[in-house]
């Protein structure tokens, strides 16, 4: 072998080592802003779902990858913990590297800075820290290093100040929250640096016992102020004209939840009664992955970003 073949050798060997090193570093898999800045300049809405496990995290890929829309898959702080913060994030990026369509992964309300700190380490693209327990002070104090914190990993920051209505997965409440002034969210937003923002809009997490009376106004004076994508929470049981009308004003990002353990659970449910002396596991898993699938397929459809990833996919390749 020549030396310049001896060259061409070291120099592969040298560029393998370099990739299967960056291969082992987590890193955010998609940062949120490639996904919700085209969608807040063009007005569409980005379905923001909580997966439970692997079954409903593929199930919700299938529907994005279907629609060729971009996708946030989102976990619970009490999925992280069931599960653990490696074996998620290692499960989401083995399943994220093969699909053709953006996905960022987004860590649900967590008031708990350790927790933020365990997932951005682990390659969340995003998280919302949830100060909204804490005075705005002490929340913009906490808020504004949390994105800081954030920023190291190139990943971003949602915040908000008044806590959603509705206990979802252990964190929330049923009594309503003190509802600020628009300014005082905007003096958030501004000394915080966060990327994204929840508004208090009349939403809930949960079953909607009748129709929310939505204050829709709040979003479109907010993002007068700042042009920031604002976040929808509480998705589950809205109309598509409320969906329409918020995205419209500029909730570029969709919460779903309820909709996906509704889903999830009843499909089991429904199979099991159907078949009552089958113990077939894989029939049953793909009896629940169709109904997830489908749920995803339903709020991806009415949000306006089908077929929004081929513009992606575009620039990318
Ligand atoms: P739902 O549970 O009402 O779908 O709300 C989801 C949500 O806002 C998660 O933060």
């Amino acid at each position: 072998m020549g030396i310049q073949g001896a060259t061409a050798l070291v120099l592969r060997w040298t560029a393998l080592v370099l990739r299967r090193k960056l291969d082992r570093t987590p890193m955010p898999v998609v940062p949120l802003n490639e996904i919700l800045d085209p969608a807040f300049a063009e007005r569409y809405g980005v379905a923001a779902i909580n997966v439970v496990d692997d079954l409903s995290l593929d199930a919700v890929l299938e529907a994005a990858v279907e629609l060729e829309s971009p996708l946030i898959v989102q976990t619970s702080l009490k999925t992280v913990r069931t599960i653990g913060a490696m074996v998620l994030s290692k499960m989401f990026r083995a399943r994220v590297d093969e699909v053709p369509v953006p996905v960022a992964l987004h860590l649900d309300h967590c008031p708990d800075r350790e927790w933020i700190s365990i997932c951005l380490a682990a390659g969340w693209s995003s998280v919302l820290f949830d100060g909204s327990h804490l005075d705005v002070v002490e929340n913009t104090v906490q808020t504004a290093e949390v994105v800081i914190e954030a920023r190291g990993y190139g990943a971003h920051v949602e915040g908000e100040i008044e806590s959603v209505l509705g206990v979802e997965d252990g964190i929330g409440s049923d009594e309503a929250a003190e509802v600020h002034p628009v300014e005082v969210s905007a003096r958030f937003i501004s000394e915080t640096g966060v990327y994204a923002f929840a508004p208090a809009i009349g939403t809930a997490h949960g079953l909607y016992k009748g129709s929310p009376e939505l204050r829709p106004e709040r979003v479109t004076e907010l993002v007068a102020q700042h042009a920031i994508p604002m976040v929808l929470h509480g998705g589950t049981g809205l109309s598509e004209g409320q969906f329409t009308d918020l995205i419209a004003r500029g909730c570029a990002k969709v919460n779903i939840s309820t909709a996906l353990k509704i889903a999830f659970v009843e499909s089991h449910r429904e199979y099991l009664e159907a078949h009552p002396g089958k113990h077939d596991p894989p029939s049953l898993l793909n009896h629940v992955r169709a109904a997830v699938k489908e749920m995803a397929e339903y709020h991806i459809g009415m949000f306006g970003s089908a077929g929004r990833a081929r513009a992606w996919t575009a620039a990318a390749g």
